[in-house]
């Protein structure tokens, strides 16, 4: 398997485009399952889950082209409603069809996703809110049955939050099933995140009546069929704030292209605490590095707070900090295995019941590192750009499921990064650049 050789401390400089949210594609691909029109969606990110998601629209009876960052569908059979668990096994976002499928077909069956190395993945949110519209679950043989009744979904009003908060694709399952429900839906304590309004703006765009999407309030009032659509994606907002932390980290005045500012004040202010300023100009944000970031605290919260999604980036960020960062994790309490990766480099991170303790250093030292989920990936990559010497980060297919031609695209800002076979020689970095 391929890693990436990153030879760390290279200045950055130069601007970088950002792709669509893989986040707000993979349900929004979904909605496709809800009409007999042909649906066309922009500005797709190329990356391994969404192939994923056209594998598994395709077994549903979706058949797509992809052109680019372009794909067209169109729906040629309705025979199967059920996921294959090969495939959801792989990519647990995969359950947001299960919304699209019951309020079009009536029936769905996905397997029950399992835990993930960032925590436990329960769909019981998700479950609850389609029972109450009225649909019959049973779980057989470790596989979900959702079935409408005769009659049809019922709107109803349902409460979504859980332990942790709301839920970003049991809001957007609920809200899919309930566009085709007989009457009107309210989901309280919706999750709120950008790429659950485009997945909304999408379906209005296609004849459903959605309202207050983006607050904890969502009402669908259910409509009998949708036309197809032309949809453009959301920029990827936790890619934006991936590429600020990487020029953050290198001191390099980077500027991200096509992201959305809006969507982004709660890094924006964690990195103005830090002492590194982002300058914006409409849709571009160039960051304006200091000699060394300061200290900060933050805790993970549900959207419009500070995305789980960034805190292993920022980690890498905090670990160089001036001073003592506590870094507070609320989703996903075990999400802290870039922590374990980073001390390997010489980070100072001390974990424990959900929170981390990191006391800044001067500086990071090169050595071999393994991703475990993309998140973590990413922030390993920041935190090598920084790190005196040579690091190798196995594992990348972690990284590849949400960025694309990331090692190009941050080779082109120059930084001396290669990806390369798991033994390739040190000197392969430099030999990828000539
Ligand atoms: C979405 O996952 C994102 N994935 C995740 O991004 C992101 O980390 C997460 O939201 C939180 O922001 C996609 O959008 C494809 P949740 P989702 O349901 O919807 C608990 C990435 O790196 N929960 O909002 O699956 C859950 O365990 C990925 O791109 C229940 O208890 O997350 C978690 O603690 C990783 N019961 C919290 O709620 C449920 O039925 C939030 O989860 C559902 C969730």
């Amino acid at each position: 398997m391929d890693c990436y050789l990153i030879d760390g401390g290279a200045k950055l400089s130069g601007t970088i485009q950002v792709n669509g949210s893989k986040n707000a594609a993979l349900p929004i691909l979904a909605v496709s399952l809800m009409t007999s029109g042909r649906c066309t969606f922009r500005n797709v990110p190329v990356i391994r889950d969404l192939q994923t998601q056209v594998k598994i629209l395709n077994t549903l009876g979706i058949e797509s082209t992809w052109h680019g960052h372009e794909i067209t569908t169109r729906v040629v059979d309705t025979y199967n409603s059920t996921a294959p668990y090969e495939l959801v096994k792989t990519m647990r976002a995969g359950v947001c069809v299960l919304g699209p499928l019951l309020g079009m077909r009536g029936q769905a069956t996905v397997s029950l996703p399992g835990g993930c190395v960032i925590g436990e993945r329960p769909i019981d949110l998700h479950l609850k809110g389609l029972a109450a519209l009225g649909a019959e679950v049973t779980l057989d043989q470790g596989n979900i049955h959702v079935k409408a009744p005769r009659g049809g979904l019922k709107g109803a009003t349902v409460y979504l939050g859980g332990k942790f908060g709301s839920s970003v694709l049991a809001t957007d399952n609920v809200m899919c099933a309930a566009v085709f429900a007989k009457g009107t839906t309210v989901i309280e304590c919706a999750a709120c995140e950008p790429e659950v309004v485009d997945l909304a703006d999408c379906l209005n765009a296609m004849g459903a009546r959605i309202e207050g999407a983006g607050s904890p309030r969502i009402t669908i009032h259910g409509v009998r069929r949708l036309k197809g659509v032309d949809w453009t994606v959301i920029p990827d907002r936790i890619e934006t704030a991936t590429f600020l932390m990487a020029g953050a980290i290198t001191r390099s005045p980077i500027t991200v292209a096509g992201g959305r500012p809006d969507h982004l004040l709660a890094v924006l202010d964690v990195l103005r605490q830090m002492g590194v300023e982002v300058k914006r100009s409409g849709n571009r944000m160039t960051v304006v590095p200091c000699e060394r970031p300061k200290a900060a605290e933050l805790a993970t919260l549900p959207y419009p707070a500070f995305p789980t999604d960034v805190q292993s980036p920022i980690l890498a960020l905090m670990s160089i900090a001036q001073g003592t960062s506590i870094v507070t994790e609320r989703i996903y309490p075990d999400r802290f295995m870039a922590a374990a990766e980073m001390k390997r480099l010489g980070a100072n991170i001390a974990v424990s019941n959900g929170q981390a303790v990191i006391q800044g250093v001067e500086r990071l030292s090169g050595a071999p590192v393994m991703a475990s989920d993309l998140r973590c990936g990413a922030a390993l990559v920041i935190a090598a750009l920084a790190a005196q010497g040579q690091t190798r980060i196995s594992r990348i297919y972690h990284v590849e499921r949400g960025y694309e031609r990331f090692e190009e695209r941050l080779r082109k800002l120059g930084a001396r990064i290669a990806r390369v076979a798991e033994d390739a020689p040190q000197s392969a970095v430099a030999a990828a650049e000539a």
